[in-house]
Order: structure tokens, then C-alpha cells, then sequence
């Protein structure tokens, strides 16, 4: 592309992208971004991130059932589909909390001059103008600031390579734009987020729909992937739009957009056979059948998976729910840098916590995470901010005094516990004891407590 390359090492390459979740994946998004996406994400060296950009759907959809309905259908997709979500992280925007945190912080560096220049912004106004309305009729905050979202996707991340459509490329550089601001402002002469790269990949199939013209909902003119089985594939073919030359005439295969479809589930050789056959008299009905048979070898396949997935929500939402959290161990530490260049600073730790914290080393927060044991009992873990378990508490069988007695220690000093002749440190408080631990943990587990 246009862009100048990144200061990114070549060799680092880590992919992003978002799929907006407002509709049913059909086709033309399965040829043109879904199958290419998994594909490039299974190259060696590529550290692939995709997510469903359900916050991005808000602005494009007041619908709540249509996105709810749209982002598993997509997740669906994808995981039927091939994506290997061990291998990748596979997450819902919604569930980085980190991601609107990041976008506020762009928002405040974001010249607003640069988003009155925004093409789908621009549009929208130029559509009012045309009819003589306000020119921000009906526009709202969501759709004028979506390019800081989506900026925030990107820089939260520090993604080199952003494979998108064309209609995204100013996204791309805007997101570029702000992340040099951002990096100028707040950097002290280091960069905090990498630039981005867009990446068109030029020999992607851009798929023709039934009338020949681009394949999109906007122009009802989709055939769909899973939607209605093999059944509703093959009415939609039916309806493909081709000449009137019969069966025994010649056909012009590059002229035929039925021919653009096949060569998109083709081999070479599948495609250039195809060819003859047209060059040769192949009727269109045979053409069709002949194209259903090859879009089936490839979707078939999937048609169980993706109806298992959708019968069975929870699994969609376990897989999802494991991508945030290889998400997020990336994104807080990182938001806790960024807030620290901004000057939102985490509270000072109370006395001697400081040491314990440069030990445990990692950003990002302690947890005190409380769950009933095998034996009905409620127990609480404390985990330092690397993820570290730091503690196990003794069983309790009323979780309200569990819960106070780990809040009262959340706030007290430790420091003048001492340890017993096995080096265990009892942490008591009211007669009840809290837990035991190595008097040697006692630093790491005051500092953990400070944090939660
Ligand atoms: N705007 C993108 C689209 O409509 C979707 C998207 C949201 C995205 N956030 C992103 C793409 C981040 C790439 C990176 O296609």
C-alpha cells in the first residue's frame, strides 16, 4: 500500500482485525475475508487477533435481538469455518473493557477536524444536504467518533498488519494519525503504540452477487453460507443472472459472473476445465448445478459443525470467553502503562508494598477470587498481578464471613505478623483465622492485598 512502513520489526507480525457483527455472514464475506483470515493466520510467524466488533454494531444497529442474533451466528462461522482459536485470539470486543477505556483516552487527542473529514461521516452529511435537511440530522456521536474505536481496536493491541477492505483505509490512517499523537504527547521520546500497516490483499476474491454486481446485503443480492442449508445455496444459484445463450452456444466465461463464483472454490485446473466446458456449448443450467457442487465441497463440511455450535450457545460463549482473557492479560498491563503516561497513576501502595511489587514484577492487578471446594466449603484464592497464586484460605461455611474477613485483611497492615516455628504466618483477625501462609509470601501477599 501507499502507507509508509511502520517502525514494527519486520519480523514481529502481529494481525488484527474486527468483523462488525450486524448481519448473517453470507458468501462473499466467507471468500473475501473470513476463509483468506484463517488461512493467513495459520503462516508461520503470524500472531493473529480477531474479534467481533459488537460495539462497533451499536452504531449501525438499534436491533438488541439482531446482534445478539449476529454475534454468534459469527463466532459460528468462524469456528466452523477452521479458525483454530488455540492458536489465535479469538474475542468479542465487548469484552475488553479496556478497549473503550483506550478509545476515551484517543478521544481526547483526536482533532476533531480529523473526523469531519471521515468519508462514511462525510457521506452522511452530504445525503442530508441533498435533502435539504440539518446536516447532522440524525447522525450520531457513535458513527462521527467510530474511526477512535476503531483505533483503539488496533493500538491496544500494537498490531503491525490490519488486513481490511478498501473502504477501511482511511480508517487505517487515521488510526495512524492518532496513534502519532498519542505517541508525541505522551511517549517521553519513546513510542508507546506501534503504527499500523492496512493490508489489501489484492488477489482476494471480491465476490459478484446474483446481478453481477458486488456481492452485499445492501444490494439483496447475497447467497447465503449456512442460512436455509444446502437448499436455500442452491435456490440462490438458481437465480444467478447469466445471457440468454442456450445450451450448444459458446458462452464468454470471463464476461459471466457465474464463472467469477466458480473460480472462487476452484483449483486452477477446476476453473480453466470449467472454462472449455463453457467455451464449449455447457448450459447454464448445467453451469449452475456444476458451480453448486463446487461451493457445497467446500461449505458442506462445515454445515454440521456450525449447526452443532449454534444448538449449543455456551460453547461458543466458553471459546469466546477464553479469547478475552488471552485479550486481556495483554491489554491491562498495557493500560496500566498507558494510564501511568497519562498521569492517571495507580494509588501508592501503603509502606513496604512498593518492594513486594517490583518483585512480583508484572503489571496489571491482583485478584482475590472466592469459590465454593469439592466439600461445599467457600475458599478464597489471592492471585498476584502476574497471575502467581499467592494464597488458599481455610474452608468457611458462610461466605459473608469469608468475603469480610478477606476485606479486613485487604485493608490492614501485615507487617508486624510474625511467623511460627514452621515458618507459617497466620493471618487472624476477630478469632477467626484468615489463612497460613510462608512468612517468606508475606511482602508478595500485602502487596497483592493492596491491589484488589
Ligand atoms: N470497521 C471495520 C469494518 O467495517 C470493522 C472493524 C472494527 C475493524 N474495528 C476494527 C477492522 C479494527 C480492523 C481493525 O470492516
Amino acid at each position: 500500500m501507499s502507507m509508509p512502513p511502520s517502525a514494527a520489526a519486520p519480523a514481529s507480525r502481529r494481525v488484527l482485525t474486527g468483523i462488525t457483527t450486524s448481519g448473517t455472514p453470507h458468501l462473499g464475506n466467507y471468500a473475501g475475508a473470513i476463509r483468506p483470515a484463517i488461512q493467513s493466520s495459520t503462516e508461520p510467524g503470524v500472531d493473529a487477533f480477531f474479534f467481533l466488533a459488537d460495539f462497533h454494531a451499536l452504531i449501525k444497529c438499534a436491533d438488541p435481538a439482531r446482534v445478539a442474533q449476529s454475534r454468534l451466528e459469527i463466532a459460528a462461522t468462524w469456528i466452523a469455518a477452521g479458525l483454530d482459536t488455540d492458536r489465535v485470539t479469538f474475542y468479542r470486543q465487548s469484552d475488553v473493557p479496556e478497549i473503550p477505556e483506550l478509545c476515551w483516552m484517543l478521544t481526547c487527542v483526536t482533532a476533531k477536524g480529523l473526523m469531519n473529514r471521515a468519508h462514511a461521516y462525510k457521506a452522511a452529511v452530504d445525503a442530508n444536504l441533498a435533502k435539504d435537511e440539518e446536516p447532522d440530522d440524525g447522525i450520531t456521536m457513535g458513527l462521527f467518533s467510530y474511526p477512535v474505536l476503531m483505533a483503539a481496536d488496533i493500538l491496544l493491541f500494537n498490531a503491525h498488519r490490519v488486513p481490511v477492505g478498501r473502504d477501511q483505509i482511511q480508517h487505517l490512517e487515521m488510526a495512524r494519525d492518532i496513534a502519532q499523537r498519542f505517541n508525541h504527547l505522551y511517549g517521553r521520546g519513546q513510542d508507546l503504540f506501534v503504527l499500523p500497516e492496512v493490508q489489501i490483499d489484492e488477489d482476494v476474491a471480491t465476490l459478484p452477487g446474483l446481478d453481477g454486481r458486488k456481492m452485499s446485503k445492501s444490494y439483496n443480492n447475497t447467497i447465503p453460507l449456512f442460512e436455509g442449508g444446502r437448499k436455500a445455496l442452491k435456490a440462490a444459484v438458481a437465480q444467478i443472472v447469466t445471457d440468454s445463450r442456450l445450451p450448444g452456444e459458446p458462452k464468454d466465461a470471463d464476461g459471466a459472473h457465474l464463472f467469477t463464483l466458480y473460480r472462487a472454490f476452484a483449483t486452477h485446473a477446476q476453473a480453466a476445465a470449467f472454462r472449455t466446458d463453457l467455451e464449449g456449448g455447457l448450459g447454464w443450467g448445467d453451469a449452475k448445478q456444476a458451480l453448486c457442487e463446487q461451493i457445497e465441497a467446500q461449505i458442506g463440511p462445515m454445515r454440521e459443525p456450525y449447526a452443532e455450535l449454534m444448538a449449543h450457545p455456551e460453547r461458543i460463549e466458553a471459546i469466546l470467553q477464553a479469547g478475552a482473557q488471552k485479550a486481556r492479560a495483554i491489554a491491562m498491563p498495557f493500560m496500566d502503562r498507558l494510564r501511568e503516561a497519562v498521569g492517571l497513576r495507580q494509588p501508592v501502595a501503603p509502606s513496604g508494598a512498593g518492594k513486594a511489587a517490583g518483585k512480583t514484577g508484572k503489571a496489571g492487578r491482583a485478584r482475590l477470587v472466592s469459590f465454593r471446594d469439592e466439600d461445599g466449603q467457600f475458599r478464597q484464592r489471592l492471585f498476584a498481578a502476574d497471575g502467581t497464586e499467592l494464597l488458599l484460605s481455610e474452608p468457611f461455611g458462610d461466605p459473608k464471613v469469608l468475603n469480610n474477613l478477606g476485606r479486613s485483611f485487604a485493608e490492614r497492615d501485615l507487617v508486624a505478623l510474625v511467623a511460627d516455628v514452621q515458618g507459617l504466618v497466620a493471618l487472624e483477625a476477630d478469632g477467626l483465622c484468615w489463612a497460613r501462609i510462608p512468612a517468606s509470601d508475606l511482602a508478595a501477599v500485602q502487596a497483592a492485598l493492596a491491589q484488589v
